[in-house]
């Protein structure tokens, strides 16, 4: 996601030092970067699309000379990754520049007001131009008391930072629901948007908290209210290295990830509701006419993201009720499907940059279908090639090993399904609002799930040392069974086998002997009683079953050797939750064989070759 730094110091050297602290936020992910300097007594800013590289290159032989200075890693919201979309963005006359981090949700009220009344001509297609104009309007030779004006009429979850060539000695940061530091230094002072940009430089920091503005000189750090009261801070001490502080004190990028589903969850589905709570497809258009018209739907995607897809035809087939297909794309691509402008054609892909994803993509394109897609990051490839595209807000993801992508993708096929159902009629008022409510406890109910973790971490030391592992599950559960076979196998490399528990009998049992686990995932009411048949059946032959279930559903205790409990919820919806022990498991077994957790060999995040 976005980051953000500032230094104001007493060397000639905040060009190095702010580029220096941005490199520290690419862990995060973003797509591109800029800077801003008060140099020889002008604002100087300089901002490219791509790596930090990219801008590194633009700037080597200025000298750019200056003492203070902010700098910005954007990860794209509003407007595709751009030169001009890039932060920092500046008033009319250059002289104000700020960065932002977050959303400004009344952007196009104010936007419309700043073109109206101000005659202001926007250049850029980003909320945060709006931030400076604003600003700049009310400066009248203070830089706080024109921000604190600005920020009177902003609405939204942000943190900012600002500077001025007319009032140079200070950069002048707020927050609000977006995180925001401030470290001392020896001579100078510093602001970001996390502890890993400056972690080098300070072990000291205040944490600003929300509505608190801060100002950074080389001599002082001031924290105000919003009533503009000086508020004392105690001094936070670091005492992190920064790998672990990038990691928020988890020991590796996937666990941090497993831990942010909750929020990844809420995110997507908030985004998605307007303020009736009703779900707002925001500029995707599909009328009751277009569903009606479409006689097929492919889900295309790869990895990870075709085991959503394959969780998401049940939702739409069962609130649509339109059949659909799930295909990796690296199959559809070359098979001749058959696609024509009656076929909806949905990509699902984190990276949005999967080669045979797009190859997929474009061939469904040319043949006339149209296209939505499911992706992650803002302006990628698929997502620039869709007709519509509806993003995940998992944020960026890190680790190879795909989860709080897997959970926002499902997440959004729901919000897909029900908007679908509702829109063509093939689902009433009365099951809609059931599910919205149902959809909204789903976050807290990750955080539940969490806390099985020392739980599984024990288990992962009892099956450690198993060299094959099977998974079986019937429905939407046999879905889930697919990503949790492939987490553990591309993560552990434990042997891992997947398949949908009736199919079992036809061939694959013959490989279930004494002591083979099994872990069989029965969280489907409907498909119960089926499955305790199924874990019977492994169980004869000598199986050790961990089964999973919802918390009520207590008779499998008697076919399973162990069982993990997830919290009640309605059928359609338990992958959402199931997924997380799995994905915990996953992660606790290849701690205990001493693998390389973030990057397992072989793999790659995104995978853009054929
Ligand atoms: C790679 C990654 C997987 C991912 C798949 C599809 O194989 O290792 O985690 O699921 O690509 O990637 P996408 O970015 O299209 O979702």
């Amino acid at each position: 996601m976005c980051g953000i730094v500032g230094y104001a110091g007493q060397s000639g050297n905040a060009k190095e030092i702010i580029i220096d602290g941005l490199k520290r936020l690419e862990y995060r992910g973003y797509d591109s970067s800029g800077i801003a300097l008060i140099s020889n007594g002008k604002l100087e800013v300089r901002k490219r699309a791509g790596r930090i590289a990219n801008l590194e290159e633009m700037i080597k032989d200025e000298s750019l000379n200056s003492k203070m200075g902010i700098g910005h890693t954007r990860w794209a919201t509003h407007g595709a990754p751009s030169d001009i979309n890039s932060h920092p963005h500046t008033n009319k006359d250059g002289s104000i520049a700020v960065v932002h981090n977050g959303i400004l949700e009344n952007y196009v009220e104010l936007r419309q007001w700043l073109i109206e009344e101000h005659g202001i001509e926007f250049r850029s297609e980003v909320d945060t131009e709006v931030i400076v104009h604003l600003i700049s309007i009310y400066y009248d030779g203070n830089l706080e008391d024109a921000v604190f004006k600005a920020l009177q009429r902003m609405r939204g979850a942000y943190a900012i930072a600002a500077v001025c060539q007319d009032d140079p000695e200070k950069i002048v940061a707020f927050r609000r629901n977006a995180p925001l530091i401030a470290g001392i230094g020896r001579g100078c002072n510093f602001i970001a948007s996390d502890i890993p940009a400056i972690l080098r430089y300070v072990k000291e920091i205040y944490l600003i908290e929300n509505n608190e503005m801060v100002i950074v000189t080389k001599d002082d750090i001031k924290i105000y209210d919003i009533d503009r009261n000086e508020v004392h801070r105690d001094i936070f001490h670091v005492t992190w290295d920064a790998e672990s502080a990038e990691k928020n004190g988890y020991k590796h990028f996937m666990l941090k990830e497993i831990h942010e589903q909750p929020k990844g969850l809420y995110e997507t589905l908030r985004r998605r509701i307007d303020d009736n709570g009703m779900i707002n497809l925001d500029g995707i258009c599909l009328t009751k006419e277009q569903l009606e018209n479409f006689n097929r739907i492919y889900i295309v995607a790869c990895g990870t993201a075709y085991h959503a897809g394959l969780v998401g035809k049940f939702a739409i087939e069962k609130m649509a009720q339109i059949a659909v297909e799930v295909e990796v794309a690296s199959e559809f691509r070359y098979r001749d499907p058959f696609v024509d402008d009656k076929t909806l054609f949905i990509a699902i892909s984190q990276s949005g940059e999967t080669s045979d994803t797009l190859e997929a993509l474009r061939e469904a394109k040319r043949k006339g279908a149209r296209i939505i897609s499911v992706v992650n990051v803002v302006g990628s490839s698929v997502a620039r090639e869709s007709d519509d595209v509806f993003y995940t807000w998992a944020g960026p993801e890190i680790a190879v090993a795909s989860t709080k992508a897997y959970t926002t993708q499902l997440m959004s096929m729901y919000i897909i399904a029900l908007y679908m159902g509702i829109t063509k009629g093939t689902i009433d008022k009365e099951y809609y609002e059931s599910f919205m409510e149902d959809l909204k406890e789903i976050p807290d109910k990750a955080k539940k799930v969490l806390q099985l973790e020392s739980m599984l971490a024990s288990l992962a030391r009892d099956l450690y040392k198993n060299e094959q592992i099977f998974f079986i599950g019937r429905g939407p559960d046999a879905g889930v069974s697919y990503e949790g076979s492939l987490k553990l196998k591309e993560i552990s490399y434990i042997n891992s086998f997947a398949i949908a528990a009736g199919e079992l009998k036809h061939g694959t049992i013959a490989l279930i002997e004494k002591d083979i686990v099994v872990i069989a995932l029965a969280t489907q009411d409907k498909l119960y009683e089926k499955m305790l048949s199924n874990i019977q059946e492994v169980k004869a032959r000598g199986a050790y079953v961990i089964g999973m279930a919802t918390e009520n559903n207590k008779e499998i205790e008697m076919q399973a050797d162990k069982v993990i409990y997830i919290p009640e919820c309605r059928d359609e919806l338990t992958p959402l939750l199931s997924v997380i022990p799995l994905q915990l498991l996953a992660y606790y077994i290849a701690k205990e064989r001493g693998c390389d957790i973030d990057k397992p060999k072989n793999l790659a995040k995104s995978v853009t070759v054929e």
